[in-house]
């Protein structure tokens, strides 16, 4: 599937939308239209309904190590300050830059990759942005032009090397920038926190700086024990959060999959030490088959266990769901979902401030009595088991999935085009969205076959008979196949019309986005029906 035929079906039914379009837009922010909306949030409540308010308590589920709870907790977007020097963020939350002098474009250093190429006695690095799928043609297209020669010519250059990333790069007088003319006209690359500041009251020095969340986790840590406190959840438990994250991207690229302003759908999962390896698998598994009942397939969806050395300061194992979007070069993927287990790193860090260097490599700032200079939340984060007796900091497990790039991946993966007789038996192209009916924004379009005869009477009934349920449409306007290949578009599972023989018999037709099927069943029976399909 092109990715610009899925951008530009997004934008002409109102899925997605670039922010503050009219007035040029805004980079890494995107508007979600009233198809978009309703997918998104369906989405959500799809994950809300199924780790959270669904969650059986009382019953061990198959491949569970025990019972456990699951509660949720919806925290605000600005926080304390210290939130985020005990987080690590305000020390570590930054990636590293380079700028072109020439073009005045910004990138992120481990997102520049490119290959040595020789010819015309010279050995440049030609410098392209990764996840770019035209990276090999676009590659070679620039070689050609800086070393003026003709596609003809091509055998001229020499590629030395396969890919390489910037990072490996020592000289950068030899790189030809992503989007430069000349050589050497990379900075050498810079820190950059990716926190957006802003300013809280009327203060606007040191005292009133405040930071967007870059990530909803933190919310939950510090609300433990109000959590513990105010509830009778024992550990095993978990507490999910859905909410808005901000972070300030060097390059949002791809569409939504690297935005500024994102969402987050995430768990922290509380348990004893001695058993979380048994919760990390447990929770890998469980995530990976939510995405895959929800529609995607496994064909394009991978579980990678991160090695030794990608593991961040705190974690003692990481997996990343990874999607292969179609934006991406053929054999790569894209992170959808991180399961990491964190230890007792982040409520060790509220209890007590950045951490000791010598149990993680956290530069802590000595007052002058050798003490660490902040000395976080100093209130006592950790558990009591009420049974045991035992006192524990317990250890998490934490599925952080993003809200849009699971829309964005469930948008990839129903994109389809066939071919299917029009009403004449003519052939015609069909885009189709087949979106699982669970997260389809409209479950289901009725339609008088036409204006007249009472037909519009009986579908307007059946509409409103549904709309307490369900998000229905109805359409009377037009030739009913091109009413139909609307929905399809939108990705409607089920059309229902009224024809003729509704008039004789009260029956009416439910199509089947997918197969194309028409059924006919009592009107009367509708309800039921689209009940059935959509909550499988
Ligand atoms: N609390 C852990 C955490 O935030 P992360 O891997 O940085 O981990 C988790 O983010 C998820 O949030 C990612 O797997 C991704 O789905 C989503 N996400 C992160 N940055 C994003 C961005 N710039 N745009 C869209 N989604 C993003």
């Amino acid at each position: 599937m092109e990715m610009d035929k899925l951008v530009s079906l997004c934008k002409r039914r109102g899925f997605l939308f670039q922010s503050s379009e009219i007035y040029g837009g805004i980079q890494g922010f995107w508007d979600y239209g009233p198809l978009g909306v309703e997918l998104k949030r369906n989405i959500k409540e799809a994950w809300w309904r199924d780790m959270v308010s669904g969650h059986d308590e009382l019953t061990q589920q198959q491949g569970t190590p025990s019972t456990y709870e699951m509660t949720g907790l919806d925290c605000t977007i600005i926080m304390h300050a210290n939130v985020w020097k005990s987080s690590g963020h305000y020390d570590l939350f930054h990636d590293f830059m380079v700028d072109c002098r020439q073009t005045k474009k910004r990138y992120r250093h481990d997102q520049v990759r490119g290959r040595w190429v020789k010819a015309k006695e010279q050995r440049v690095f030609i410098a392209t942005v990764a996840e770019t799928a035209l990276e090999d043609e676009d590659t070679q297209r620039r070689a050609l032009k800086f070393f003026n020669l003709r596609a003809k010519h091509a055998e001229q250059l020499q590629w030395d090397t396969g890919y390489l990333n910037l990072t490996e790069v020592e000289d950068l007088t030899q790189v030809l920038g992503p989007d430069a003319k000349e050589v050497g006209t990379l900075t050498e690359p810079r820190e950059f926190n990716l926190m957006f500041k802003t300013f809280v009251g009327a203060l606007s020095g040191e005292e009133g700086t405040a930071f967007l969340r870059p990530e909803t986790a933190q919310g939950i840590f510090v609300n433990f024990k109000n959590v513990l406190d105010s509830t009778r959840v024992r550990i095993p438990f978990g507490i999910a959060q859905i909410g808005k994250s901000f972070r300030n991207e060097i390059t949002p690229r791809n569409f939504t999959f690297r935005s500024r302003e994102f969402e987050q759908m995430e768990i922290e999962f509380f348990c004893h030490p001695d058993n979380s390896q048994k919760w990390y698998q447990y929770w890998r598994d469980r995530r990976m088959k939510w995405y895959t009942d929800l529609g995607l397939s496994d064909q394009r969806l991978i579980l990678r266990e991160h090695d030794e050395d990608e593991l961040s300061h705190y974690s003692t194992g990481t997996a990343d769901i990874e999607y292969q979007f179609p934006f991406l070069p053929e054999g790569e993927y894209g992170e959808l979902e991180g399961i990491a287990h964190r230890g007792d790193f982040d409520l060790r860090s509220h209890m007590e401030g950045k951490l000791d260097p010598n149990t993680n490599p956290l530069e802590v700032e000595l007052n002058e009595h050798g003490k660490p200079k902040y000395r976080g939340s100093g209130k006592d984060l950790t558990y009591r088991d009420d049974l045991s007796g035992e006192r524990y900091t317990p250890h998490v497990i934490e599925p952080s999935a993003g809200a849009d790039r699971a829309t964005l991946a469930f948008l990839c993966e129903a994109y389809t085009e066939d071919e299917q007789p029009d009403e004449n038996g003519k052939m015609q192209k069909r885009v189709v969205m087949k979106l699982h009916p669970r997260i389809a924004p409209i479950k289901a379009a009725v339609f008088p076959l036409v204006k007249k005869d009472g037909m519009p009477e009986i579908a307007k009934k059946i509409y409103a008979d549904l709309k307490p349920f369900f998000n229905v449409f109805y359409d009377e306007k037009g030739a009913v196949g091109r009413r139909y290949r609307r929905q399809d578009e939108a990705g409607t599972p089920y059309c229902i019309t009224v024809d003729g023989q509704s008039m004789e018999d009260g029956t009416i037709t439910i199509r089947d986005r997918d197969s194309l099927e028409q059924i006919r069943i009592a009107t009367d029976d509708v309800v039921d029906e689209i009940r059935k399909r959509i909550i499988t």
